[in-house]
């Protein structure tokens, strides 16, 4: 379960910067090379480990960012074990006070007694780092401690479970937040070890295990977010430490003892020397990026303290290397137009000729403008209506061009010509148009490989519009070069009416508006910052709506129906209004719910869509209410700070205050059991050459099933039924998306590995409530089995895509395709193959039944049977095999 993380410039160099500090030895009365009693100095922990009873008392979680203790859902038991390094209080001291603080970051079964036992033999810590929320642990590495394991594989407890004192040094209880034990136990457990430290072999944490379930998690000595990891405060008189000034690589001067100096890479200056004047030789500069925009060239320790983001020694400030800061909220919200037909009327029948140029527009009020690609000149393209029924059809020319009016050759944007896609057409810009949530046939789908240069244009594609009112969504789809494609501009809404929606009465005309959704990072000459090579992840600085930075909308004091897309590459959203008016959700991505689900915010992964009911009614004029985003990137992760996305000015205007309906539509159940098959599709990447991502970065691939674009194994039969399981073997979440179908997510499930098997543990959770309806894209989390039920319906035979909609990851091998097979004639029950039954429904038609002699007893034995069915159905060629 290895993945690699992106790269992360700044809070990466910060949590350095931080967990340097933290080794730090800090006095309480600090004050030069004086050094009063008494003392106190804070150690966070050098090795923390789970203990997992089950899984044979084989797993463990070494380097993960969590432990954990007490017992579990399943009823097994978790132990934690936690050490610390006391090598900076010197010999002979006489400890006052300890007190050790953890954070719990979740827990079961309300608050419940943790108490603190001294270990009493030592104990390893490996490199094993389970997926997910770690509750099931990894497979044990060399050094590992586990249930029977002092250090895998050969050293073992003398009783499984951790050699422990079983007199208790602390008790402390919780279920949530920070905890804190202290007192004597702890004291004696601390002078113990100061006067043997061969003795100190930490603590194990013991849960309730006499219920069940108890388990909590805490935040580890390696969690991302410094502060929450575990703290060791002790007090105590005596001697001095023996600390003095340390010079760490970065150039920084700390006060540390010897032994933590080296273990930062420094060089220790000797017993009680300061750090004022540092005697540490000047570090090399850089240009360092501040929070408020400026550049100052500084060493990359004084960055860092500024918060600032360094980018390199030797980096100069001239021409600044740094991005634009921007004003949020000074640009209006602009709305998508219409798209006008060629022929037909636009929300009904039509056939339009889109074009696809190049063109230069300002994406802010302070930036210059910046090239873009885009449908009919826009950016985001104008709205696609359609109207259930009714048809359209549509010419898609690229007519990308130079400044010199001449065909464009090359990209905009560097294309990493290594991936599949631009390892056959090269950086040439070429396009090909999909219509994502549309149920159309394969040649109007927008074949990957189908993408065309400059000068050309596709096929006349059909969209039959055969599906129900829906938000979806039309976007590029080229092999290999979706992401860089999309970036440019690439993506409109394509907007689907029905009568059902019209009988509603949700807020329409200026009420009824799209918001597409999208981040990305601009330099300051307006340019699309990008990086050369692939890369795991794109987490754009600025977010755009409707392709401008951080615009604002005036409101009336009404409802709205927005209609969000999710367009990013890569960034995940959690939508909430600052004011704290709850979000009314009315649909999921291809169809209406059953009925408005209330939630105080909403999650969309790339791809995803909901319409939302916002209401402004009440709010006084004047005010403002900030559309905001709270998910982390990558997604999941720890959170981050909230990063905006708009703003609603609220006028006195009034608006539209009719109240919502309370239902809907109705969604049939599903039946589970009517699925003909279940395919399983493994998520993780796999060692590969040509991965992209520069020099020295791993070659490790996205895939689905280890598999690639070429490798196509699924056949579904037209007509049928099947659940699609993914099942996450990564630490990121998948918005996992099928092409042609729309599905209901049925479960998701904890999963263990043995061996190679994937074991389910644990129960099946539930879909969210805005997750019930009609969906083409699914959040597969890490850790989990996400199972959906699709029904391959309709008449469009031939190969489709499905893949991660984190366009990054669909430029790698995570996209596949599926080959959509003719339903089977004869088959009238839908199960695939021609049977008994058919048989019978079929007979029965033309009033073929009964005793003997019957008509349709093609092989005169008196019945009607398999046998007569076979034979009568292949005269007519129609076999299913
Ligand atoms: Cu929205 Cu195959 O994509
Ligand atoms: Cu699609
Ligand atoms: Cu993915």
């Amino acid at each position: 379960m290895n993945t690699t993380r992106p790269r992360r410039t700044c809070p990466d160099g910060l949590h350095v910067a931080l967990r340097i500090f933290a080794w730090v030895v800090v006095f309480s009365a600090a004050s030069g090379s004086v050094l009063a009693q008494p003392q106190s100095i804070t150690a966070v922990a050098t090795h923390d480990a789970t203990l997992y009873e089950d899984s044979g008392g084989l797993a463990a979680n070494g380097s993960g960012s969590y432990l954990f203790a007490g017992k579990t859902d399943g009823a097994v038991v978790r132990r934690g074990l936690i050490r610390f390094d006391l090598s900076a209080i010197p010999p002979g001291a006489t400890i006052t006070g300890v007190t050790l603080t953890m954070n719990i970051s979740r827990g079961r079964g309300g608050t419940q007694t943790i108490t603190l036992h001294r270990a009493l033999a030592s104990w390893g810590e490996g490199a094993s780092d389970a997926a997910g929320e770690e509750g099931i642990g990894d497979v044990s590495q060399s050094g590992d401690v586990t249930w029977i394991h002092r250090f895998y594989p050969g050293t073992f407890w003398a009783t499984p479970g951790g050699d422990f004192a079983p007199a208790v040094s602390a008790t402390s209880s919780g279920n949530s937040g920070p905890i804190s034990w202290s007192g004597s136990g702890l004291i004696a457990d601390a002078q113990a070890w100061i006067n043997d430290p061969a003795s100190n072999f930490g603590w194990l944490i013991k849960g309730n295990e006499s219920s069940d379930p108890t388990a909590k998690r805490f935040d580890s000595r390696t969690f991302a977010t410094v502060s929450r990891r575990p703290t060791l405060t002790i007090n105590y008189n005596g001697p001095a430490p023996l600390v003095g000034a340390c010079c760490l690589p970065s150039g920084a001067c700390v006060t540390t003892s010897s032994g933590a100096c080296a273990l930062q890479g420094g060089t220790f200056q000797g017993v009680g020397v300061a750090c004022a004047p540092s005697p540490c030789p000047p570090a090399p500069t850089g240009a360092c990026c501040l929070p408020d925009g400026s550049c100052s060239t500084l060493a990359q320790f004084q960055c860092e303290q500024q918060g600032g983001t360094y980018l390199g020694n030797g980096i100069s400030c001239s021409p600044t290397p740094c991005p634009p800061v921007l004003m949020p909220f000074v640009d209006p919200l602009p709305i998508p137009p219409v798209a006008q037909p060629t022929s037909g009327v636009a929300g009904g029948a039509a056939h339009y000729d889109i074009e696809i140029t190049r063109f230069q527009r300002k994406l802010h009020r302070d930036l210059p403008p910046t090239t873009l690609w885009g449908y009919e000149g826009m950016y985001p393209g104008p709205t696609i209506l359609a109207r259930s029924g009714q048809p359209i059809t549509v010419t898609w020319m690229n007519n990308l061009r130079d400044a010199q009016g001449a065909l464009l050759a090359t990209h905009d944007l560097p294309v990493e010509t290594c991936l599949h896609g631009p390892s056959i057409f090269g950086s040439a810009p070429v396009v090909v148009t999909h219509l994502h949530g549309g149920q159309v046939p394969a040649d109007s789908d927008g074949y990957p490989e189908s993408a065309f240069p400059p000068g050309q244009s596709s096929n006349l594609y059909t969209y039959p519009n055969e599906q129900r009112a829906a938000t979806i969504w039309y976007h590029d789809h080229a092999l290999g070069i979706t992401r860089l494609n999309v970036l440019m501009g690439l993506a409109g809404a394509y907007v689907i009416q029905d009568a059902v929606d019209d009988a509603l009465n949700l807020p329409r005309g200026i009420y009824d508006l799209p918001l597409i959704i999208q981040d990305r990072s601009l330099n300051r000459d307006g340019t699309f910052d990008y990086p050369a090579g692939w890369q795991e992840e794109y987490a754009g600085r600025f977010n755009l709506v409707n392709g401008v930075v951080w615009p604002y909308l005036d409101v009336h004091q009404g409802k709205y129906r927005f209609r969000v897309v999710n367009g990013s590459n890569s960034r995940t959203y959690t939508l909430s209004l600052s004011n704290g008016r709850p979000l009314s959700q009315i649909s999921s991505d291809a169809g209406l719910l059953s009925f408005p689900f209330v939630q105080p915010s909403i999650t969309l992964m790339p791809g995803e869509r909901a319409d939302l009911i916002v209401d402004f009614a009440g709010l006084n004029p004047g005010s403002v209410v900030v559309l905001r985003n709270t998910a982390p990137a990558p997604f999941p992760g720890e959170p981050t700070d909230p990063q905006d996305v708009m703003r609603f000015n609220v006028t006195s205007t009034p608006g539209d205050t009719d109240a919502v309906p309370a239902s809907l539509t109705s969604l049939p159940p599903i039946n589970a059991s009517e699925a003909l098959v279940e395919r399983s599709f493994v998520l993780r990447k796999i060692p590969m050459q040509c991965a992209g991502g520069g020099p020295g970065a791993p070659f490790e691939m996205w895939t689905i099933n280890d598999l690639l674009w070429d490798d196509i194994t699924e056949s579904p039969r037209l007509g049928t039924s099947e659940i699609w399981s993914f099942i996450n073997r990564s630490n990121v979440s998948h918005p996992m998306h099928m092409h042609l179908v729309h599905f209901r997510v049925l479960d998701r499930q904890e999963f263990m590995v043995q061996g190679d098997e994937i074991v389910p543990t644990g129960p099946r959770l539930l879909p969210l409530s805005g997750e019930a309806g009609w969906k083409d894209t699914v959040n597969a989390p890490p850790a989990l089995i996400t199972r959906v039920f699709v029904r391959f319906d309709g008449s469009f035979t031939g190969l489709f895509p499905y893949h991660c909609h984190v366009l990054e990851h669909e430029d790698h091998e995570m996209m596949r395709q599926f080959r959509a097979r003719a339903r089977c004639p004869g088959d009238s029950n839908d199960d695939g193959t021609v049977n008994f039954a058919d048989i019978t429904t079929t007979l029965a038609h033309f009033g073929m039944s009964g005793p003997r002699g019957v008509v349709g007893d093609a092989n005169l034995n008196g019945l009607v049977d398999f046998g007569d069915i076979t034979t009568v159905l292949s005269q007519f060629g129609m076999s299913c095999n």
